[in-house]
């Protein structure tokens, strides 16, 4: 009947997740029964609409693929919630309605629904509309971009390097692997990765962060700058901010930035207070960057010990400022202190990095021995083999830039929130695969 099963490509690639939208019971009992024919399909339905579009992501979430919207109920409100759907690329959507209204229908289509089903349902509409959507391809693609790769600096300690090494490595990432890389400088209040790469930004993580109940990807691109390597940057703010952004606020930030970019880097600096933030979820690569300083080395365990034990390769120790000449405890003794072999040296070159910082010149744009091993880091980081040099074959003009289209939409102040999902109620009995909310 459908041709998902036949195509690799389709959303689920086998099972399909599906959300059904639908504050009309009788309507969306209509399309549910459509959808219960439907083979290899979880479905997850939901009577009412998200209360506001930032509690969409949380209803999304779980492997959505497909997300099928009621127009009815309120109509203007419906198509917001495809568009910002749409948006986010969080999945494809299909629209259904009791009215074969052209202008509406024209509306969805622009606010990105790929399908419009008018009821009553014919039968096999619904398996006939998500057969269309897969040889087409889904819209999906962008959602799972959500696994890329996310790399968290952490500092075992104020002043240990973070900002030299995770802004360096950004840019070396950018370089190497061409493709769409994110900066984001979390080490609020007054980081300075982008004063390390030399550039002057407009905006800040502040202006993400306290409208974020407004976040999305477009509004995300009007915050970024552009460094020269092809790296886009989201600085920390020049000035103290008037609060601490929740925890939610540096989630969606996350999330926007994950599903936008191939990978994101955040300088976390030394700030153990997101550790329940999406910054040290599952698949989030961190480095921690310590120096063989006995107190470093003890924060170091410390930090490994409480959190980080249980993460195997996505933890990477960084030994900054090494000098094998200068250290008091020899490699034995600093894999000991930290539980495990130290992953990356990078050496103490002090003259090397106080003159590219006062000359606003990356590292990563230099051979120095610190720029060297930071470029074998970002090498390893998106597959590449570590030693062979592409930097000076490729040269600027030779990069591929991550094209992000960059609407005109002006930053505007907005209030938190934090609002809840609709009720939830106790699963109906349709079997599994099929969740009531
Ligand atoms: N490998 C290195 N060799 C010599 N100097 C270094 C090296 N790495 C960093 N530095 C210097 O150490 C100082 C602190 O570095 P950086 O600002 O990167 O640390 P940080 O961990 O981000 O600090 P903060 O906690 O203030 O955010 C800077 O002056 C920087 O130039
Ligand atoms: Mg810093």
């Amino acid at each position: 009947m459908s041709s998902f099963s036949q195509n690799p490509d389709a959303p689920g690639a086998g099972v399909l997740h599906i959300v059904l939208i639908g504050p009309d019971e009788q309507r969306r009992n209509a399309v549910a029964g459509a959808l219960a024919g439907y083979p290899g399909g979880v479905i997850r339905e939901f009577s009412s609409y998200p209360p506001h579009l930032d509690n969409l992501s949380r209803m999304l979430e779980h492997n959505c693929d497909v997300v099928i919207v009621d127009l009815d109920s309120d109509p203007e409100y419906a198509l917001e919630v495809v568009e910002s759907i749409y948006a986010n690329g969080s999945a494809t959507v299909i629209v259904y309605s009791a009215q074969a209204n052209l202008e509406l229908a024209v509306r969805c289509m622009r606010a990105g629904a790929r399908e419009f089903l008018t009821l009553p349902l014919v039968p096999a509409a619904i398996a006939d509309a998500l057969a269309r959507i897969s040889i087409r391809g889904p819209a999906t693609h962008q959602a799972r971009k959500t696994a890329r790769k996310l790399f968290v600096f952490l500092g075992a300690k104020g002043g240990c390097g973070v900002t030299t090494i995770a802004s360096n490595f950004a840019v070396s990432l950018a370089q190497e692997s061409c493709q769409g890389t994110l900066l984001i400088d979390l080490g609020l209040p007054l980081g300075d990765a982008a004063l390390n790469l030399g550039m002057v930004t407009e905006y800040s993580t502040v202006n993400a962060l306290e409208n974020h109940s407004r976040l999305d990807a477009s509004f995300l691109s009007t915050l970024l700058a552009r460094h020269s390597s092809g790296l886009s940057v989201l600085a920390a703010p020049g000035d103290f901010p008037s609060g601490q952004a929740p925890l939610d606020a540096i989630d969606k930030l996350l999330a926007i930035a994950r599903q936008n970019f191939d990978f994101v880097v955040v300088d976390a600096g030394s700030r153990l207070d997101l550790k329940n933030s999406a910054l040290f979820d599952d698949s989030a690569n961190v480095y921690l960057v310590t120096q063989a300083g006995i107190s470093e080395l003890r924060n170091a365990n410390r930090l490994i010990g409480h959190f980080f034990a249980s993460r195997g390769p996505r933890l990477q120790t960084v030994l900054n400022r090494y000098s094998p000449q200068s250290v008091v405890l020899d490699d034995k003794q600093i894999a000991k202190a930290l539980t495990r072999p130290v992953d990356w040296k990078i050496p103490d070159d002090y003259a090397t990095a106080r003159r590219t910082q006062n000359t606003a010149t990356p590292l990563a744009m230099e051979d120095s021995p610190i720029s060297m091993e930071i470029r074998r880091m970002a090498r390893r980081a998106c597959g590449l083999s570590e030693d062979q040099d592409t930097k000076k074959h490729a040269g600027f003009l030779g990069r591929a830039l991550h094209l992000w289209k960059i609407p005109s939409t002006t930053p505007k102040s907005g209030e938190a929130q934090d609002d809840p999902l609709p009720s939830i109620s106790a699963p109906a009995t349709l079997g599994p695969g099929h969740a009531k909310f």
